[in-house]
């Protein structure tokens, strides 16, 4: 499937996470099913698309990295940011998707859980969001990963 940028569908992961709290109170009153998981899609751009294996160890491949459906618990309380993801999620994507020093973009960051898993990849990255709150806790939780190698937030 192909997209007026030029980007093409080339695959798709299920995040399986646990059923979240707020909807668990109105799935016993319709047909609706709880909201258990997510999709992630991935998209190539234009161009030679490098493939390298080595960006994860054996294991890792095993584990997630050659699987459809990856497995692991949502954040548990969403009090500093009403729609945070777990580190885990971009984690997985950064490192099967980029390579040590490539930059990561994300122009909806939220909370700054995509920068937080590019640092601990080794990863640069840009975040945009265009609340003050979401750029001030983002760039907290930054500060914690002192050991990323740049950072640049754009408050939109
Ligand atoms: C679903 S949240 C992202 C949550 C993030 N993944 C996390 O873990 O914290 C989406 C964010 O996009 C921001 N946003 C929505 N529309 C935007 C726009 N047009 N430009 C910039 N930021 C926007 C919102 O302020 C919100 O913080």
């Amino acid at each position: 499937m192909g997209h007026r940028s030029g980007a093409v569908s080339y695959d798709r992961r299920v995040w399986v996470k646990d059923p979240a709290w707020e909807n668990s109170r109105w799935a016993s009153l319709s047909y609706r099913a709880v909201d258990e998981f997510e999709y992630v899609y991935i998209f190539w751009k234009p161009g030679v698309t490098k493939f390298d294996r080595r960006r994860l160890t054996a294991e890792e491949w095993k584990d997630w990295g050659s699987r459809g459906v990856w497995a692991f618990p949502s954040v548990r309380t969403n009090v500093e940011h009403d729609s945070m993801y777990p580190v885990q999620l971009p984690y997985r994507v950064i490192r099967l998707l980029t390579d040590p020093g490539d930059i990561v973009l994300d122009p909806f960051m939220g909370s700054g859980t995509t920068a937080v898993a590019a640092s601990q990849c080794g990863r640069k990255f840009i975040g945009i969001d265009r609340e003050k709150a979401s750029v001030e806790l983002a760039k907290k939780r930054i500060a914690k990963e002192r050991h990323q190698t740049c950072f640049t937030i754009h408050e939109t």
